[in-house]
């Protein structure tokens, strides 16, 4: 595929062909993001972060993988501090902004608007969440984090066993994986919910008709001998009313006595965070902290090093960034 100049807003954009690509760029960065070099490849581009939806994670660390490339960021946070709050379109809030922007990262509570902003912009959007839909930056870092933690046990992304836990309805993050995961081979996937909270339909034939196996079940004990459990929050902020998200909360928590005695010595937890970590919900206890194949805070980390691909990738830099290198000059401990 095409990078320079594309929009990144779905999964379903990608073969995995275009994933290798990603994934290889991401590890470019590392120098970079661990500080061991500097690079200013974007030196004089903007990106416009608009994040009308909370964030900590994506909105940061799109702005953090903009500066490390050099490039400098402007932010609009939350619907209210927006003229989208006087009626403009988002149509016509992308011809604005796109104006002042050379690419431009979004998060909306709306499900394919983060697309329909696109159709206004003239430069990339990359869609940082749009509703329960879909979050293909979030899914491509948690590719580059499966690769890289399955790797010292000489695994790959084919055949792997993959556990998804948790709200797999309202989750656009196993929307997205999961639409990934389709294009590898031979892969056991175990969705684990209450019923209410199955994954879409759509999303599970992805899988099956890719030939994986997928088991469905709301039982946690003995579906956690795999190589990943990929554990996901309550979506309070997708349900109807905080009671009705309460009922849910708490059902599937993982902790380091359920670890030690359903998990394989090689599982690794995943999750794309923000946990809940109030004592109701507890979806992934702090006890877990000190286990090194906790991967959670890896994966944040792996969140820089794929936006830095992307933003390189479709502003057609990834081949120049050894140009643009200098030394880091200050103390670091990265
Ligand atoms: N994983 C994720 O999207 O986190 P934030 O909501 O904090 O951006």
């Amino acid at each position: 595929m095409k990078f320079e100049g594309s929009h990144i807003l779905s999964v379903s954009q990608f073969n995995r062909d275009a994933i290798s690509r990603i994934l290889e760029v991401s590890s470019l960065m590392a120098p970079y993001a661990m500080r061991k070099k500097r690079c200013h490849v974007l030196e004089g581009a903007i990106l416009n972060n608009l994040f009308f939806e909370p964030s900590t994670r994506t909105r940061v660390s799109f702005g953090a993988a903009f500066n490390l490339l050099g490039g400098s960021v402007r932010e609009t946070v939350g619907q209210e501090n927006s003229s989208l709050s006087k009626g403009e379109s988002l149509f016509d809030t992308a011809r604005v902004i796109s104006g002042y922007s050379d690419v431009i990262a979004m998060r909306h509570p709306t499900m394919h608007s983060v697309e329909e902003f696109s159709k206004g912009s003239s430069v990339p959007v990359i869609n940082g969440g749009d509703g329960a839909n879909e979050h293909p930056t979030q899914a491509l870092l948690d590719l580059f984090t499966i690769q890289s933690e399955m790797a010292p046990h000489n695994k790959t992304l084919d055949g792997l066993n993959i556990v998804l836990m948790g709200d797999l309805k309202h989750g656009r993050t196993v929307h997205s994986l999961s639409k990934l995961l389709s294009l590898y081979k031979n892969m056991k996937v175990t969705m684990i919910s209450p019923d209410a909270l199955k994954m879409p339909d759509s999303i599970i034939s992805s899988l099956t008709n890719a030939g994986h196996e997928v088991v469905i079940t709301d039982k946690i004990e003995h579906n956690l001998s795999c190589d990943i459990i990929y554990q996901t929050r309550i979506q309070q902020e997708r349900f109807a009313s905080k009671d009705e998200a309460n009922l849910y909360r708490g059902h599937f928590s993982l902790n380091k006595e359920v670890y030690q005695q359903f998990c394989q010595e090689h599982t690794v937890i995943m999750h794309p965070l923000p946990r809940d970590s109030r004592p109701e919900a507890n979806e992934l206890d702090s006890d877990l902290n000190d286990l090194d194949n906790l991967a959670i805070f890896r994966q944040a980390q792996n969140g820089v090093l794929v936006r830095m691909a992307l933003f390189a990738l479709t502003l057609g830099v990834e081949n120049k960034l050894s140009q643009f290198e200098k030394p880091v000059t200050w103390y670091t401990n990265k």
